[in-house]
């Protein structure tokens, strides 16, 4: 078993390296650079082409950095665990080619590693005692995945989106209230000055089952946004209740989750588990109560990062699983070890 693992990520608009040492059931994080791409901002929002650029320009930097960081040179390390998917296929493209080079050059290990995995795996890099059974919600830009994970490596599916992911709702209302890209925290920041009894939006499927679908809150919020002779008053109070509603969502269903499982632990994961509110409420419904224990990586591991890909990574390789050199970037990379939803969740309807 490898016991330095460099991570690679490059999936979407930051640009990540991170190197895990250690022992093989844990280990810790010598060195994380993640580096943000402002470029997309004047576009409000990511323009793949220029994401792809940016990496090849950015990555041989981030990569020597973070072992810096670590304060080992290259020789030392044992695997190179790379975002193989989903995401940006360009993207995704430069980190893959990046990593199977590096392997491939220096005749190390290689194990290309699914993004979401990455997310699930992200606070078990804080937390090493972090271990399954327990419900896990993932939610970033581009998926809602509400897991029941068993085991590591064994995710049966209770809920995903119908529609838009949750970070994608907030990017898609940020826009409408005029606020720059990447809408999650500049929402965030703005709901902290809004009342939030001054604006009531729909809280979609909230009583019902583990789906979600945001985009008719999305709607709500731009009918309101157009009948607004203020906008400029009103945007703190908007903020406040668009947050309110998505928040509130996600939290029930992942209680109802919770107690349909029996499990004592909620873990949160993906970008918009950065929400301080979103950790605060899931708190305040689910650990205040006693009902589980929630999870929840600081904010620069639930963004994208590499420490996470690592620790993925790091997981996979312990199993004895390798990627050879036809690894490829794919942007619809399945998530390994998902078992598809239930037909019917009668069980658990509150
Ligand atoms: O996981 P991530 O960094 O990238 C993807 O894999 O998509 O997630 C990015 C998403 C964006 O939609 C962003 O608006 C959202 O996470 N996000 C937040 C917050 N910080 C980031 N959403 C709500 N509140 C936040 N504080
Ligand atoms: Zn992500």
């Amino acid at each position: 078993m490898a016991d330095v693992v460099l991570g690679i990520e490059t999936s979407c608009d930051e640009t990540s390296a991170a190197v895990l040492v250690g022992e093989r059931r844990r280990p810790e994080l010598a060195g994380l650079v993640i580096l943000s791409q402002d470029v997309h901002r004047v576009f409000g929002g990511v323009v793949p082409e220029l994401a792809s650029r940016a990496h090849l320009t950015a990555l041989p930097a981030v990569v020597d950095r973070a072992l810096a960081e670590a304060g080992i040179g290259w020789s030392a390390v044992d695997a190179v665990a790379v975002t193989q998917g989903p995401g940006l296929v360009g993207a995704l493209l430069v980190g893959v080619v990046f990593a199977k080079a590096l392997a491939y050059a220096g005749d190390r290990e290689l194990i290309g590693v699914h993004h979401m995995e990455g997310h699930l795996f992200a606070p078990l890099v804080e937390d090493p005692d972090l271990a399954p059974p327990f419900v896990a919600l993932l939610v970033s830009g581009g998926h809602t995945l509400l897991l029941d994970v068993p085991a590591w490596g064994r995710y049966r599916l209770l809920g995903a989106t119908r529609d838009d992911a949750a970070g994608e709702a907030f990017d898609k209302v940020a826009t409408l209230l005029g606020l720059p890209y990447p809408g999650g925290p500049a929402i965030e920041r703005l709901a902290a000055q809004g009342d939030p009894t001054r604006f009531s939006f729909p809280r979609p499927m909230r009583d019902e089952g583990f789906e979600f679908s945001f985009s008719g809150l999305k709607t709500a919020v731009l009918r309101v946004v157009r009948a607004s002779d203020d906008l400029e008053r009103d945007r703190p109070h908007l903020a406040r209740a668009f947050q309110d509603a998505v928040l509130d969502v996600l939290v029930t269903k992942l209680e109802r989750a919770v107690r349909a499982t029996g499990h004592r632990t909620a873990v949160l994961g993906g970008g918009v588990a950065c929400s301080r509110a979103l950790a605060g409420l899931a708190a305040g419904r689910l650990s205040d109560g006693g009902l589980a224990r929630v999870a929840v990586a600081s904010p620069r591991l639930n963004a994208d990062n590499a420490a996470m890909i690592a620790r993925a990574g790091w997981y996979r390789l312990g199993l004895g699983e390798r990627s050879d050199w036809t690894l490829d970037a794919r942007a619809d990379l399945p998530l390994p070890g998902l078992e598809p939803a239930p037909t019917t969740h009668g069980a658990a309807r509150s």
